[in-house]
Formats: structure tokens, C-alpha cells, sequence
């Protein structure tokens, strides 16, 4: 069923996130050059395969990712206080905190999600898993400012933002986004953090375009979900998926490149592409440790340690407030 949205609020409230969605849309295929924001890739369609990615041969970060939780588990341990919160920052997956919830003594678990049927469904998993866990689910975008519940409040805190997802933020966005994770756990929190590294471009080049095309059909989803949600009328088999690796700025940029002129329509607007003409669609930036250790340190985090795999793949920090 195609719906029909207006660009602005005609009868729309502002918050209705499929209003949010179109507005979002509309002002990144403004732009030039024309973009979307890579959080519109997780419908249910989108998250799936994602899910499929990340059992890729060639997309190695979940795995190398949750090796490093599984491997280090007890040095990990080492630096949590016992009865502490864990909070998580937009939870996915359940596998990875399970491996911090499975070795290190919390008291309670803040999953922060923007999706609230998904939140339930996986907060109460983990309540029959771990019974003696109080879980809080906080429905939230946790990129803004958002309060801890009450019952955590004298409990020490722990951030946990796995599977690199800051590396989707350019790298003011990712300070914000690491400040802002400061002011919300305070003083004397801890914040562990999965980054993908830097390595050789042909690595990084086969983990954006597998042989299955599955990653394809990922970035693809994004203008299928704008047909499906917000009835545009964009022509899919017109639009090709790229990933390539920009080295000066150190990031993989998917895009979608337009095969021939066309135009496209949405909400009464019309987007029109040049052949070749792109919208980018995501950014994942890599990082060396040292340079983010720096961003850290500029966001009012201090480096506490650093575990990698031995091909040093993929890294997780653990940082600590500054006490000055
Ligand atoms: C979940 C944002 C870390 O950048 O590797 C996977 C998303 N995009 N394949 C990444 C993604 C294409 C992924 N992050």
C-alpha cells in the first residue's frame, strides 16, 4: 500500500517518525552531493540482513568483535566494579552484552533503544536469563540526552556501544555523541567502545562488497523502504550499489549510483540524477587506536585499556571519566 505524506506537517505530527522519516528523505536528496542517513537501513527487512552480514566470511567485524568479548572477558571483568549499571547504547543483538552480563557481576541492565517493541521483546529475554538482573529498557534516541531511571542512580556506571556503530558518525559527531555519553553516565563512569581498525584497503574493500551481494541488497533497502513507507516511486533496478574506501578521510562510503538520467518523485517533490550522479548512503569510519584514543581524550574520556585480536582487526577501549 503506497501512502501518501506530505513534506510538512499537513495534518502531520512532527513526531510521527514516519513524518521524521520523509523530512529526513527529503532534505538529504536536497543536498548536494544527495545523501540519506544510514539509521534508515533497520526496518525489519534492513535489520535482517544485517544480521545476514554480519555471517559473511568477508565482513569479519561482528565476529572479531565478539571473539575480543569472549577472549578477554576476565581482563574486561578486572576493570568493572561489582553492582554496577550496565547501559547500553542502542541495543541490537543480545549476543554481545550477554558476554559482559555472563562475567562481570551487574546489578542492573539500561538497554537504550529507539524501538520499544524490539526493546521488550529482548529485555525480557535477558529477565529470564538473568534473574537476579533488574532490567530498565529506556525508549530513547541515544544520540540525544536522555535520563538514567531512578533505580540506577547511586549504581556505578557503565556505557557499552559495540559493533563500531560509531564509526556511521563523522568524527565531530562521534565526539558529541562520546561528551553527550559522559554528561548522561557522570563522574567516575566507565564507557567500553568497539571500533574497527584501519587495515589494508582490499580487506576493508571485500567486507563492503561481498560476493553474495547481500550488502547490495542492504544499502538497496534503503530506497525500497522510502517505495514501501512513504510511496515514492524510485526505480531500484536503476540504482547500483558502491563501496568504496576514502583514505584521506579514512572511511568506507556506501553509496547507490544512478544508472542512466532519471527523475524520482516523493511527496509531491521530484529528485532529479545525473547517470552516475549518487546519494551516499553511509559512512563507517575506521580508526587507527591512537587516533582514537585522541578523540576520546577530547571528549572528556581518559584511554584505560585496549583489547584488539591478534590481527589486530578490530578493537574495544575501555575509557574512564577524567578526575582533574
Ligand atoms: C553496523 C555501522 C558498524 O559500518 O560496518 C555493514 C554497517 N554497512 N555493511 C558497518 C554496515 C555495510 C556497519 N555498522
Amino acid at each position: 500500500m503506497n501512502v501518501h505524506v506530505a513534506p510538512w506537517p499537513n495534518g502531520h505530527h512532527p513526531d510521527d517518525p514516519r513524518f521524521v522519516f520523509a523530512r529526513d528523505v527529503i532534505t538529504g536528496l536536497t543536498q548536494q552531493p544527495k545523501q540519506l542517513p544510514p539509521k534508515y537501513f533497520y526496518d525489519e527487512t534492513g535489520s535482517h540482513l544485517f544480521e545476514e552480514i554480519t555471517r559473511l566470511p568477508e565482513y569479519y567485524p561482528t565476529r572479531t568483535e565478539l571473539k575480543i568479548l569472549r577472549d578477554r572477558g576476565a581482563d574486561i571483568a578486572s576493570i568493572i566494579p561489582p553492582g554496577a549499571a550496565l547501559v547500553e547504547f542502542g541495543a541490537g543483538a543480545t549476543t554481545k552484552v550477554r558476554l559482559l552480563l555472563e562475567r562481570c557481576r551487574f546489578a542492573a541492565y539500561v538497554p537504550v533503544d529507539i524501538s520499544g517493541a524490539f526493546l521488550n521483546g529482548q529485555a525480557n529475554g535477558l529477565r529470564a536469563d538473568f534473574p537476579d538482573l533488574a532490567v530498565h529498557a529506556v525508549v530513547a534516541d541515544f544520540t540525544t540526552p536522555f535520563l538514567l531511571p531512578d533505580a540506577v542512580k547511586d549504581m556505578p556506571k557503565v556505557g557499552f556501544f559495540p559493533g563500531s556503530t560509531i564509526g556511521n558518525f563523522d568524527p565531530a559527531e562521534a565526539a558529541a555523541f562520546l561528551q553527550g555519553a559522559r554528561d548522561i553516565l557522570g563522574e567516575g563512569a566507565t564507557m567500553i567502545v568497539g571500533v574497527d581498525l584501519e587495515k589494508a584497503e582490499p580487506v576493508l574493500h571485500a567486507a563492503y562488497n561481498d560476493s553474495a551481494g547481500v550488502t547490495a541488497k542492504f544499502n538497496e533497502n534503503v530506497l525500497a523502504r522510502v517505495n514501501r513507507e512513504l510511496g515514492g516511486d524510485f526505480d531500484l533496478s536503476a540504482f547500483a550499489h558502491q563501496a568504496v574506501y576514502n583514505r584521506e578521510r579514512h572511511r568506507i562510503e556506501m553509496h547507490l549510483v544512478s544508472l542512466k538520467a532519471q527523475t524520482a518523485h516523493l511527496c509531491d517533490k521530484s529528485f532529479s540524477f545525473s547517470a552516475g550522479e549518487s546519494i551516499h548512503t553511509e559512512s563507517s569510519y575506521k580508526y587507527s587506536t591512537e587516533r582514537f584514543q585522541r578523540l576520546a581524550r577530547e571528549s572528556g574520556w581518559m584511554p584505560q585499556a585496549i583489547w584488539t585480536d591478534r590481527d589486530k582487526m578490530f578493537s574495544v577501549h575501555a575509557l574512564t571519566t577524567k578526575r582533574d
